[in-house]
């Protein structure tokens, strides 16, 4: 027993002993002891450096790697963005990091280290190979201890608010440098073109957006320079740079080059077909005109040839033709869209190894030819937003097995397919948009079951839902069925997106209950359907990639869910003109990024949530037509400081306007009419900054945010929109809701007088207090108001005599003063002579023209005048010189908003029509002045 426990303790130690050096050489403890200290700098928010605790090998721990002989720590990978979503770390780096002699590899992108100077201590670590310091947040100057970094390959710096440098010293001195991508503002440094001829292993140089200044004639050392990608996009760059003396000189090679946004304008130089060793050629966005040169047909090395965006204007025939020689044969890449190009889609068969064509946004005209199925290597075809017509069949796609995007959007083309045809691809991005689809949706497309892109909006399809179920896949990102007549409902699949997808189905007649996996989506848009669910499925999902939800203009009803928490991203929030009823839950404010709600016309009761002044980004606040009560809450105005535009119109609130409204400096849109408010109008309206200033820059409210698609962000705009009446008219106001200012609070029980500071609302477009108990005199300097285009007091208890200064007001074409007590003579002028008695009856006490009451001491002698000026005026108005700018800015912007009645009487008169395109000309920047359209006055001149 006593033996064979001996030997048993004997063998454990022997185990420990062999085991004893394996274990050991992980860690170096005063290299664990760096990175610990490193750690503590830092503030993980989102547990990046989780396995990095003092009991383990620290050559375990995530983003550390050890060298396999020696033990030391040569690679740290800090880089913060795990996924899409950048899950950064912050505060600073601890000078420890130096402890870590070799460290050949240091990946600190994608943190946070608050705009704080790269370390100087960086420039220590000598044996550093490879450093990426991108997209940190690192600002200030960069410290020219980098020059140190003698070994340094590769160097990430793009991406940083980092201050314009004077020189490039530092950079002078990294001689091993192969890989350099930054976007530092060089608008100074004069020489950064001879800096990098001098590096001379430097292969790859990416100098996006750097400002680059435009030098020229520079000597250069005769040096020859070998790049594999030179990236010189979005600089500026004139044609007149020594950029392009120097690419053009015989020493220079290049095998990738950008040169996209840049400012090159005129023919494209034939010179880059002198660079022999280019294979991809990139050259968007720069303003040339003209042709593809005949010498680029002999580039044999060319793959890639990107001239999108440009102003190439001759035929497609041409184009091809001077590309025909070598390059040919070479090209896998023709990317020719959004330019000028006229013609038809010429035979591309000796063009055999094309993979990608992008013709969209041209001018092409004519058929797509059937050789096009022979282009067996084609995966990107892209033809769309020309006016192609004809037949497309599956002769287009015969050899087309390769095919993976496909655009044929906004063409003319009959799509013609035997019902039974199977097509050999299988297509990941289709846009179909605005294309003769319909009205059955094809079978072949159904059996794309790997599409994650697809745009079949507005394509006639007026087929069942269920024929489009494989749309609703795990890796759809993007669908847009909008603008169909697709009908059915959405089956309830308990699907998971890899990614939150973009869904757009609104103006369908789709109907049911919307099943909760849609809310998982990025971006919802149902609104113009028929579904009619009446407890909306939110409460089981938590999506925080959430931002738009619209689905307005539904039969949805009940109760909304309070469970607005699980969408806590949503930034637009669209309900309106449903049957939603019941109070608007609390949950409602913990959307605490929200920019728009409208919740109007539905049957919504109770107080206004508190809860909601929580939500200090809103802008826009529409809760028109519904049965609220209470008071004014004073949070909108003391919490909400965005908004813009704040409708309560027609509910039941009631109690005085609370003062704290005016704290609103960027509301221009106040509209409270149509409930049971009392007390004054507070005299502190003067404070609403905005509706004081003439000028506003943007026609609409938009909201612009970005949205991901798995491989790239997309800027998209949301601009708000609604109703409001105009002269006894509805209008949907969108385009130019950013240009109106107006305050409606008629039909309420106001009562005191209209108070003096309201004539310091200059910008005031529309000011509608009618149907009050207001008393007291009209103001006397209301015509200090001089944009409005509408004033209503009518149906309130005031006195007085009508100021003269409403004459002053040139653009008024809406006055109402009726039914109050005022009294006295009614004051001409031109402008107020053209309102007829509705404006002034019900006032006992008024007196003379348009009303048929003559003022005491106003006999016949009076008639003449009063017609003489009727008569000069007549004769101005055939000269247009009674036409004031209000009115073209009206006109204007009556043709903004598509009011068709104003643009159809311009066309009819060419006099009208040729005043109004030389007022846009001359006067566009005053564009802003208002909204207003003087529609009885067009006629009326018309007539005259
Ligand atoms: C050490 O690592 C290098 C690359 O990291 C690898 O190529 C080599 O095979 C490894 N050696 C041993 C002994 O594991
Ligand atoms: C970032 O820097 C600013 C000023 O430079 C400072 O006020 C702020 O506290 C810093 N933030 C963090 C997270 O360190
Ligand atoms: C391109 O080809 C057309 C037709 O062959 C020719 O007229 C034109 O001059 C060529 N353009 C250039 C820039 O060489
Ligand atoms: C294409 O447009 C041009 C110019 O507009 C016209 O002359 C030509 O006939 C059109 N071709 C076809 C096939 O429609
Ligand atoms: C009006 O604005 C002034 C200055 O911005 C501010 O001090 C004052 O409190 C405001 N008055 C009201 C009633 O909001």
């Amino acid at each position: 027993m006593g033996g064979s426990f001996l030997q048993f303790l004997l063998t454990f130690i022997l185990l420990l002993l062999c085991m004893k050096p394996t274990t050991h050489l992980g860690c170096k403890e005063h290299e664990r002891q760096a990175l610990l200290k490193i750690k503590q700098d830092l503030i993980d928010d989102y547990g990046l450096l989780s396995s990095w605790s003092s009991n383990q090998d620290c050559c375990k721990w995530s983003g550390v790697n050890c060298s396999n002989q020696t033990g030391h720590v040569i690679m740290l990978n800090l880089n913060g963005s795990t996924s899409f979503l950048s899950r950064h770390l912050q505060g600073k780096l601890n000078p420890s990091l130096t402890e870590l002699k070799y460290l050949t590899h240091l990946d600190v992108s994608y943190n946070d280290f608050n705009q704080t100077q790269i370390p100087e201590f960086i420039g220590s670590l000598s044996n550093l190979i490879f450093l990426d310091l991108s997209q940190a947040n690192f600002g200030r100057n960069i410290p020219y201890q980098l020059g140190n970094l003698s070994s340094l390959q590769y160097l990430y710096l793009w991406g940083n608010p980092i201050n314009n440098p004077k020189n490039l010293d530092w950079l002078s001195q990294l001689s091993s440098l192969t890989f350099l991508d930054m976007d530092i503002n060089l608008s100074k440094v004069n020489n950064w073109l001879q800096i990098v001829n001098k590096l001379p292993y430097l292969t790859s140089l990416y100098l996006i957006s750097c400002n680059l200044p435009n030098i020229f004639s520079i000597p250069l050392v005769n040096s020859s320079t070998s790049f594999d990608v030179l990236c010189l996009s979005d600089n500026d760059l004139t044609s007149s740079s020594s950029v392009l003396e120097w690419l053009f000189s015989s020493n220079t090679s290049v095998v990738e080059l950008d040169l996209s946004r840049n400012q090159f304008r005129g023919l494209i130089p034939d010179a880059f077909s002198r660079i022999n060793s280019l294979a991809h050629l990139y050259l968007d966005s720069v303003k040339f005109e003209g042709e593809i040169p005949k010498a680029f047909g002999g580039m044999c090395n060319l793959k890639t040839l990107s001239l999108s965006k440009n102003c190439l204007n001759g035929q497609l025939t041409d184009f091809i033709h001077n590309l025909t020689g070598c390059a040919n044969h070479s090209i896998e890449a023709l990317f020719l869209d959004r330019n000028q190009i006229t013609g038809s889609l010429p035979d591309l068969t000796t063009f055999p190894s094309l993979r990608e064509l992008r013709l969209d946004q041209n001018r092409l005209n004519g058929t797509i030819p059937e050789s096009l199925g022979k282009q067996s290597n084609l995966e990107i075809l892209h033809l769309g937003s020309n006016s192609l017509e004809g037949v497309i069949s599956e002769v287009h796609f015969s050899k087309l097995s390769n095919l993976k995007n496909l655009d044929l959007s906004n063409t003319s083309l009959v799509f013609n397919f035997s019902f039974d045809w199977v097509p050999q691809f299988q297509l990941d991005v289709i846009h179909f948009q605005s294309c003769q689809l319909g009205p059955r949706f094809p079978k072949w497309l159904q059996a794309q079951k790997s599409c994650y892109w697809i745009d079949i909006s507005n394509s006639g399809i007026s087929d069942n839902l269920s024929n489009l179920h494989w749309v609703f896949s795990s890796q759809i990102q993007f669908m847009n069925l909008s603008h169909n007549k697709i009908t059915g409902q959405i089956p309830d699949l308990s699907l998971e997106f890899n990614l939150p997808p973009m869904i757009d189905m609104r103006s369908n007649n789709l109907e049911g209950d919307i099943p909760s996996f849609l809310f998982k989506a990025s971006y919802l848009d149902l609104s113009y359907n028929m579904f009619s669910e009446s407890v909306l499925s939110l409460c089981a999902i938590n999506n925080e990639d959430l931002g738009f939800l619209d689905l307005s203009n539904n039969r949805l009803s009940g109760e909304l869910p309070d469970c607005w928490m699980h969408l806590k991203g949503l930034g637009i929030l669209n309900l309106a003109n449903n049957h939603f009823q019941g109070k608007i839950p609390n949950s409602l404010g913990s959307l605490l990024g929200i920019e728009t709600l409208d919740l109007s016309n539905n049957n919504f009761s109770g107080e206004l949530t508190s809860s909601l002044n929580n939500c200090v980004e809103l802008k826009f606040i529409n809760l028109r037509d519904n049965n609220l009560s209470g008071e004014i809450p004073m949070w909108l105005g003391s919490s909400l400081p965005n908004l813009v535009v704040i409708i309560l119109r027609s509910n039941h609130l009631h109690g005085s306007l609370p003062l704290h409204l005016c704290h609103l400096a960027h509301l221009q849109v106040l509209d409270f009419a149509l409930n049971q408010i009392s007390g004054s109008i507070p005299k502190c309206f003067n404070n609403l900054t905005a509706l004081t200033q003439k000028v506003r820059a943007n026609a609409t409210i938009s909201h612009i945010y970005d949205q991901y698609f798995g491989s790239f962000y997309m800027t998209r705009t949301y601009d708000d929109h609604v109703l409001l009446m105009w002269k006894g008219r509805e209008y949907d106001y969108k385009h130019i809701l950013g240009l109106l200012k107006i305050i409606d609070l008629s039909s309420n029980k106001l009562t005191g007088a209209i108070p003096e500071e309201i004539t310091e609302l200059t910008g005031l477009i529309s000011l509608n207090l009618s149907r009050n108990l207001l008393s007291g005199q009209i103001i006397s300097n209301i015509g200090e108001l001089q944009s409005l285009d509408f004033l209503d007091l009518s149906k309130n208890q005031l006195s007085g005599r009508i100021p003269s200064s409403l004459s002053h007001i040139d653009r008024l074409s809406v006055l109402d003063l009726s039914n109050n007590n005022l009294s006295g003579k009614i004051p001409t002028s031109p402008q107020l002579d053209t309102f007829n008695a509705s404006s002034y009856e019900g006032n006992p006490n008024l007196c003379g023209a348009p009303l048929l009451e003559k003022c005491p001491g106003e006999e016949i002698a009076q008639n003449p005048a009063m017609n003489g000026s009727r008569e000069h005026a007549g004769m101005q108005d055939e000269k247009e010189g009674f036409i004031s700018i209000g009115f073209y800015v009206s006109v204007a912007l009556g043709f903004i908003a598509g009011f068709w009645g104003v643009v159809g009487t311009l066309v009819l008169n060419m006099s009208l029509r040729v005043a109004f395109f030389r007022f846009l000309n001359d006067f566009k920047d005053r564009l802003y002045v208002a909204i207003s359209v003087n529609l009885a006055r067009v006629q009326r001149q018309l007539q005259n």
